[in-house]
């Protein structure tokens, strides 16, 4: 345990960039100057996490998380500041140059890491167990080379044998100043001072950063007596619902492949993988979790479970997972034949005619279903309906609308059931969920946020109506365009330009641009920047666009005067000073009025929609989500509202 010096951590900062990091746990789209990708701190379908490279940081819309690279790997790799250092020093092999520490600074972080540290120290300890001594050699090498192993496998995995039978584990690290607690709380030692694993060979469990979290540990006993596996039991570390076996080996290859192989064992895992399939990862024999299947979405949406075993135990664990449903992960199952898991089907048949299993087999996870259950079922009414309410409250669970309108066609074609009638009953049963949740989320919305008080008693916010097009969207975005044009280059802050500033707030909204010309501008600026020139007004005025050049011409040249009509519209004026003097207060609130107004847009929207479906009859499902709709746009607006006052007041 040592400082890093100043001069090495002013080298991580030069090197690192925030997309690479970024780009290490979740799926990066470029968007313009900006990548965007789905946030790994919070559940979204669509992307509001941004990344820019230009600034180094990266925000997400939806939760408000933000930050700068080591920001990044502090959150998500839950690591405290000197560590995410060198987790990044690590990730770009810079030098540290390290300076010792004071005892108690040595002390406390002793304390706080305490069973990482002994983790590490055990899984080193079991490695050269495994290769340097003659019994680690002879029984638990020899065990991992008969299962055709290789030795950079081995090593990939950090695997390891436990002699245990004199509690060498614990003799050796009690010797060495580690205390025997520790041990014990880490799961490494019994409560008797013995030591947990005893003469088995270890895989070492990590966390997504390879970190040591505990251990699997295989019998080589054939005694039925004995248990085949013992596993590190629960700890401050070891939370075994939150735990992917393989996750740090495979998470770049999910990321790269876009898709994650499931399967049950650790050894399933180390065979695939080796075998170059290594976008794989291991439930560890449980059934699947919330929180492994969260792990798995950081990295990709698309899941392949490979099953192995009896038909009884497969229909368990299916009924498990209607959770990954709703998680909207879209998921395949597929089936290991002859009694086989995937290492031994894998070994068995070669990688080759493997890899053409999985991608011949894998099955949407409805049709599995189906197709399994419709064997037992065969013409027994009562069973066919059985089997059909189970089907139905398993699509019900898929939150995206077309991909179930998909499985209903397909299960209504299956099991030669009218598609309405399939409508209807899953109809029925999201509504019921959705009243559900509306009921507990008004409760909490009351609660803990302040909705905009209604204008006069029983005025209802979601009955404004606010026509499509108007001619405010146009005003504002000539204003953008203005802000833009003049003032682009201007500084907003100390390392911030008023275009990049206004570029990276609107990466969210800047496809709600009416006016194809303003667009343009937007555009312009993002390749300007891109190609880090200065973004002066001249760019816009000798733009080979005559309209760009007009444009410009126009807004420069025009002395600047609010227009009449924002008043009438309710736009906040920000300053009675004249722009030029005031470009910081200008472009954010130039920003603000333009989110404003496009919500209020999509509120008129929404609102003729909710109209349409009543006037049609009414699908309850379908108002619900509407007026849900309805709530969140009335709770941004006034949020929006709020950041107007705040910037205007500054
Ligand atoms: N498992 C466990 N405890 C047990 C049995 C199994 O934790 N007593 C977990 C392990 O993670 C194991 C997985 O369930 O890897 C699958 O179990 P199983 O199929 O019995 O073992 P394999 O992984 O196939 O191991 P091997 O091929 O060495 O028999
Ligand atoms: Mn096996």
């Amino acid at each position: 345990m040592s400082y890093i010096s100043d001069k090495s951590v002013q080298q991580i900062y030069d090197t690192i960039k925030v997309e690479d990091v970024v780009g290490d746990f979740v799926h990066l789209k470029r968007r313009g100057i900006n990548h965007i990708g789905l946030c790994p701190f919070h559940n979204e379908k669509t992307p509001s996490f941004n990344v820019s490279a230009v600034k180094g940081i990266f925000k997400c819309f939806g939760c408000g998380e933000g930050g700068d690279a080591v920001q990044f790997v502090m959150k998500i790799e839950n690591l405290s500041y000197p560590e995410a250092l060198r987790w990044l020093a690590k990730k770009y092999n810079i030098q540290l140059e390290e300076i010792a520490p004071s005892a108690e600074i040595l002390e406390k972080q002793q304390a706080a890491d305490s069973l990482y540290i002994v983790n590490a120290f055990a899984q080193e300890y079991f490695q050269s167990q495994l290769f340097e001594t003659d019994y680690g050699k002879s029984i638990g090498l020899q065990y991992f080379k008969e299962r055709g192993l290789r030795e950079e496998t081995i090593r990939r995995f950090g695997l390891g044998y436990s002699n245990g039978i004199n509690s060498d584990l614990v003799q050796t690290s009690t010797g060495k100043g580690y205390k025997l607690e520790i041990m014990q709380s880490a799961g490494l030692a019994s409560s008797a001072g013995k030591d947990f694993f005893r003469q088995r060979v270890m895989f070492p469990i990590h966390n997504i950063s390879g970190k040591v979290l505990g251990f699997g540990g295989r019998t080589l006993s054939t005694d039925k007596k004995t248990p085949k596996y013992l596993n590190t039991p629960e700890s401050e570390i070891y939370h075994k619902s939150k735990i992917l076996y393989g996750i740090s080996q495979a998470k770049k290859a999910i990321l790269q492949e876009n898709m994650c192989y499931m399967v049950e064992g650790y050894m399933d895992v180390i065979t695939l993988s080796q075998a170059g399939i290594e976008n794989v990862v291991a439930s560890s024999g449980t059934s699947l979790t919330v929180g492994q299947i969260q792990l798995v979405k950081r990295f990709s949406p698309n899941l392949t479970i490979l099953y192995d075993g009896d038909a009884a135990g497969i229909k368990a664990a299916l009924r498990g997972l209607e959770l990954v449903l709703e998680q909207d992960m879209n998921v395949k199952v597929l089936l290991i034949p002859d009694g086989e898991d995937p290492d031994s089907y894998l070994q068995k048949v070669g990688v080759t005619a493997f890899r053409e299993f999985l991608q011949k087999e894998a099955v949407d996870f409805i049709l599995f279903k189906t197709r399994l259950l419709l064997k037992d079922a065969k013409n027994d009414p009562m069973k066919r309906a059985e089997l059909i309410k189970d089907l139905v409250e398993s699509i019900s669970h898929i939150p995206d609308t077309l991909k179930r309108s998909v499985y209903v066609k397909q299960c209504s074609d299956l099991m030669d059931i009218g598609e309405q009638i399939l409508h209807n009953e899953i109809n029925k049963r999201i509504a019921s969920k959705l009243k559900k949740n509306l009921e507990v989320e008004n409760k909490s919305d009351r609660q803990d946020s302040e909705l905009p008080t209604p204008l006069e008693p029983g005025f209802d916010e979601t009955s404004i109506f606010i026509p499509e097009k108007s001619r405010a969207h146009d005003f504002l975005e000539k204003d953008i365009a203005r802000i833009l044009i003049m003032f682009g280059n201007k500084e907003l802050t100390q390392n911030e330009t008023v275009a990049e500033y206004i570029l990276i707030n609107m990466s969210d909204i800047i496809d709600e641009f009416d006016s194809p010309i303003f667009a343009e501008v937007v555009e312009i600026c993002i390749e300007t920047l891109s190609a880090a020139k200065e973004l002066k007004p001249e760019i816009f005025i000798q733009h080979k666009n005559p309209k760009i050049s007009e444009l410009a011409i126009d807004v420069i040249s025009t002395p600047y005067e609010y227009s009449a009509n924002w008043e009438k519209l309710n736009v906040f004026l920000n300053s009675q000073k004249m722009p030029d003097d005031n470009h910081v207060a200008d472009a954010k609130s130039g920003i603000l009025r333009f989110k404003l107004r496009k919500i209020e847009r999509l509120m008129g929207k929404n609102q003729s929609e909710i109209k349409k479906v009543q006037d049609e009859g009414g699908n309850l499902e379908e108002i619900m989500k509407l007026l849900k709709v309805q709530q969140k746009l009335i709770l941004m607006r006034g949020e929006i509202a709020k950041e107007q006052n705040t910037v205007v007041l500054k």
